[in-house]
């Protein structure tokens, strides 16, 4: 019997793809390209692998681009129903999944799980099914596919049920929840988020925290059906499925993603990045200290204590008036999403309040911009003198491993405890309760003050750290042990 598989040797599913169009107003499309650890990765993997790249199309221009047939090679953009996709993105990935792994809820209030829950989760099970089709559909006899995030935990059981013969690997790109906090998902969606990840033959993390999370998750779900073999000596620990289901047992690993100082460093030294520089020192103002913080407007990321705690330091520190700027880029995200769009709201409240308070008509404290523009922010990374991290959680966080890297003078580094990161660069950062705002106030002290050889030492240590395992290598590192 004719083979019916595809040809594709390596694929990769994410909701967000490498490539997005626009459409424009003479009704052609226009590409933008984006970054990252996947689009390195494969790259480095080069043009023979037979790799494709499938991922959802997320705006008008990209479902235009699917029906005209635009496209670039290697990238499969799929036209899930615009209804069913913000339903599985908004409603459940980003209002339910993203919430539990960052235990952003505010509990006497939700979440609540009603009719309403329910119906999006239908949804969030199709736009994975499609996912699991297309993939069934492009691969090629013993393929590996790296699956990627809480978008997609149900792919890998469903993939397996189409096709037994793949390689499945699963990436959290976010942290796992601690399990009383997990355990507040109904008992069957939990069992099913479970049950979809477990399809996998590996699942990988950033850090042994979030893996170590999951298991003691999965070390819950149905004693008779999975039990948690721990590691022991250099065999990783697995969960191991005692039902007879494929595969047998899903092995877990970790692999932390590092900083890309290569391209970091060439792209800092471009023409627009001296431009931004020189705009953002007009906006600062001769011989001024800077505290640099750069994110998406993302509620995990706790922008509004780090402008409290700011607020907190010119309280307490007169010294420092006129002598230091807050330079915080809050770029926007998930606006979809009516809590971020008050989240931003409130960002940008409480930066005027400390201006308006603080402020002379020679200095402005807080230096607040809300519009993406990626040669700015690393015209602030080459400007920092200290960088603030200070998320609720977070999985990894690659601005406290960038700005180390491409800051001009060395930077000091205010670290959440509760950043992945933290677990790598934790020795040679200040490190913050990221609900402290008084105690984050000091540690802003404590970097201002930070002695410039002890600094520039620091600086050598964290840029070590955070360059450890470049985008490149960590996609090839995962590859490998897929297939291993
Ligand atoms: O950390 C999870 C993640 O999906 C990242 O991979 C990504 O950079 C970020 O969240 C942004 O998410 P979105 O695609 O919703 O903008």
């Amino acid at each position: 019997m004719a083979s019916t598989h595809g040809a594709h040797g390596i694929l990769v599913a994410s909701n967000r793809g490498p490539i997005s169009y626009q459409t424009q107003d003479d009704g052609s499309l226009t590409a933008r390209r984006g970054g990252g650890g996947l689009v390195s990765g494969l790259s480095a993997i080069g043009p023979d692998a037979d790799a494709l790249w499938v991922c959802a199309a997320l705006g008008d221009g990209d479902r235009e681009a699917v029906r005209r047939g635009v496209g670039e090679d290697g990238v499969r953009m799929l036209d899930i129903d615009a209804e069913v996709h913000a339903e599985a993105y908004n409603g459940i990935a980003n209002s339910v999944l993203w919430f539990v792994h960052h235990m952003l809820y505010q509990t006497p209030l939700e979440p609540v799980f009603d009719a309403e829950f329910r119906r999006r989760w239908e949804a969030y099970r199709a736009y994975n099914g499609a996912f699991a089709e297309a993939l069934a559909e492009e691969a090629a006899e013993g393929a590996s596919v790296l699956v990627q995030d809480y978008h997609l935990c149900l792919v890998p059981g469903m993939l397996r049920v189409l096709r037994p013969d793949l390689r499945i690997g699963h990436f959290s790109h976010t942290p796992w929840a601690p399990v009383d906090y997990f355990r507040m998902l109904p008992d069957d969606i939990r069992a099913e988020l479970l049950d979809g990840m477990l399809g996998a033959d590996r699942l990988a993390f950033l850090t042994w925290r979030w893996a170590t999370a999951f298991l003691d998750c999965a070390a819950e779900i149905d004693p008779g059906r999975y039990r948690v073999a721990p590691a022991s000596g250099t065999t990783p620990p697995a969960v191991e499925h005692l039902d007879g289901a494929a595969p047998g047992r899903t092995r877990v690993g970790v692999h932390g993603l590092g900083a890309d100082a290569e391209f970091l460093r060439a792209r800092s030294h471009e023409d627009d990045v001296a431009e931004r520089m020189a705009a953002l020192r007009e906006e600062i103002g001769a011989g001024r200290r800077t505290i640099v913080r750069v994110d998406r407007t993302e509620l995990s990321k706790n922008i509004v204590r780090g402008l409290l705690a700011y607020r907190q330091l010119l309280d307490d520190h007169p010294e420092w008036h006129e002598r230091v700027v807050h330079v915080a880029f809050a770029y926007p995200s998930r606006q979809d999403l009516a809590v971020y769009r008050d989240y931003t709201a409130e960002v940008q409240r409480v930066a005027e309040e400390i201006n308006s308070r603080y402020g002379t008509p020679d200095w402005t404290p807080v230096v607040l911009h809300v519009k993406d523009d990626f040669a700015r922010s690393l015209a602030a990374y080459r400007l920092a003198d200290v960088a603030l991290v200070n998320p609720i959680r977070d999985g990894m966080n690659l601005v406290a491993k960038e700005v180390p890297v491409v800051s001009d003078e060395g930077c000091a580094l205010v670290l959440s405890r509760e950043a992945g990161a933290y677990e790598e660069l934790g020795d040679d950062a200040i490190r913050v309760n990221p609900y402290d705002v008084v105690g984050t106030a000091r540690a802003l002290h404590e970097a201002l003050t930070m002695q410039p050889g002890e600094r520039a030492e620091r600086t050598k240590r964290l840029v070590a750290a955070a360059t450890a395992l470049p985008p490149a290598r960590w996609f090839l590192d995962q590859l490998e042990a897929l297939r291993s």
